[in-house]
């Protein structure tokens, strides 16, 4: 494991840029070496860093997976995908088409991390199938480098893009595969080109295809891609009889631009933990959603504190109440639907202004929000609040 420590997860520091390669069309990645030269932070395979960027004057935080060899202990690898404009008059993506226009060899870019909890288990000596569609191959990557060479697991690499054209790390795979026995590799076009050769299968990927392709067997999944993609597939393996247990999984898509393309509920979430293991006992066919307000009530053993909480510009006055993690899943409870993304004070998608009054923060936002600002994802009321959500 590369040097650092993981407990200094919270701290941005500063990454010199030592490669930038287009992997693909619309993939291109960005090797990073500590500006100070000393070796990259510890990581588990499937962990990103959270980019702190200066986008027209502003900052924005924006996570992107590791995607190199976790042995390699002097840099770190990410590949970011360019996010079009999904509709005229609709802005790109503001964090990638920087990365990918502005962004160059020698740059410095900051970062947080390696964190988060989708990670490869290996003390499992199961076999693998890494399961991804699209950009979704990011922290797959990772995790087959550390498969590959150091562990002699069975491997399945799965990966579901539109064509050879967006297709990145293609030959990157090929090459850990050829590099022991047990790895397998599949790779599925939507809509191959005609110049296109290298994939295995065409169309979406099809239930009896996993089933010819995975002998009877228990493994540990791994499921990573764009949130149709993760419910389709999750509702696959479901369908297959795979426990929920051995099915680990991340979301990377904005969660109010899923609920745009009016995605179900149970998709709605960007980043959810891996599955924990008290819910083994249910066996959905839906992904488990992080708790959406018509599902949710306020715990009857908690009294009512009279602390007064009004949202702007809805005027919702709501009495604060113990049984509420944070100010953000107050204003669900509320019927309000404010953005949010990480869910644990990680990327500022829930920053609102504070109008009156005091919050305490229960989990320190990683990079403080400006005066007048807070989180509602991390906070509750120290006495009676107004908070403007933004539009
Ligand atoms: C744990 C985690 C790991 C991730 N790892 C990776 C990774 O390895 N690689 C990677 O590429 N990404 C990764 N992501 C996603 C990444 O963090 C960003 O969300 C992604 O790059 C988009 O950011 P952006 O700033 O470019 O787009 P944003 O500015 O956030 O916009 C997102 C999309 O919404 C559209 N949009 C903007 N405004 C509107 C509007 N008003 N109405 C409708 N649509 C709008 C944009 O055109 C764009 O397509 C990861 C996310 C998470 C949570
Ligand atoms: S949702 Fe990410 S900081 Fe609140």
């Amino acid at each position: 494991m590369p040097g650092g420590s993981l407990t200094s997860s919270r701290i941005f520091r500063d990454y010199k840029v030592v490669a930038k390669l287009a992997e693909s069309d619309v993939i291109t990645s960005f090797t990073l070496a500590l500006a100070d030269g000393a070796d990259a932070p510890a990581y588990r395979p499937g962990q990103y860093l959270v980019f702190r960027l200066l986008v027209n004057g502003a900052a924005v935080l924006r996570n992107y997976s590791v995607s190199g060899d976790p042995a390699d202990a002097r840099v770190l690898r990410i590949a970011v995908k360019r996010e079009s404009a999904p509709m005229a008059h609709v802005p790109a993506g503001l964090g990638s088409n920087h990365l990918h226009d502005h962004v160059r060899v020698g740059d410095i870019l900051t970062a947080a991390g390696p964190m988060g909890d989708f990670v490869l288990c290996e003390a499992s000596q199961r076999p693998v199938v890494l399961l991804s569609g699209g950009v979704g191959l990011t922290p797959m990557m990772c995790m087959l480098h550390r498969l590959v060479k150091s562990s002699q697991r069975r491997v399945f690499f799965i990966h579901a893009c539109e064509n050879g054209k967006v297709h990145a790390f293609a030959n990157e795979v090929r090459a850990l595969a050829g590099m022991r026995e047990g790895v397998a590799v599949h790779f599925c076009y939507r809509s191959p080109d005609s110049v296109d050769l290298g994939f295995h299968s065409q169309g979406l990927l099809a239930r009896e295809q996993l089933q010819a392709l995975l002998p009877l067997d228990d493994y540990d999944f791994y499921l990573c891609g764009p949130g149709l993609f993760m419910q389709a597939n999750w509702r696959m393996l479901r369908g297959l009889g795979v426990d929920q247990q051995r099915i680990h999984y991340e979301f990377f898509g904005p969660a109010t631009v899923l609920e745009e393309q009016g995605a179900p509920a149970e998709v709605v979430a960007e980043r959810v933990p891996v599955v924990p293991e008290a819910s083994v006992s249910q066996a959905p066919t839906a992904l488990p959603a992080i708790r959406k307000p018509e599902q949710m009530q306020v715990e009857s053993n908690t009294a009512a504190t009279g602390l007064q909480v009004s949202f702007m510009p809805s005027g919702t006055v709501v009495d604060w109440s113990d049984g509420c993690e944070s100010l953000l899943e107050l204003a669900e409870l509320s019927g309000l639907n404010p953005d949010f993304n990480c869910r644990a004070g990680l990327c500022n998608t829930c920053m609102s202004t504070l109008v009156s009054g005091q919050i305490e923060y229960f989990e320190p936002p990683l990079d403080d929000p400006p005066p007048g600002r807070m989180l509602l994802c991390c906070s509750r009321p120290l006495g009676p609040v107004v908070i403007e959500i933004d539009a």
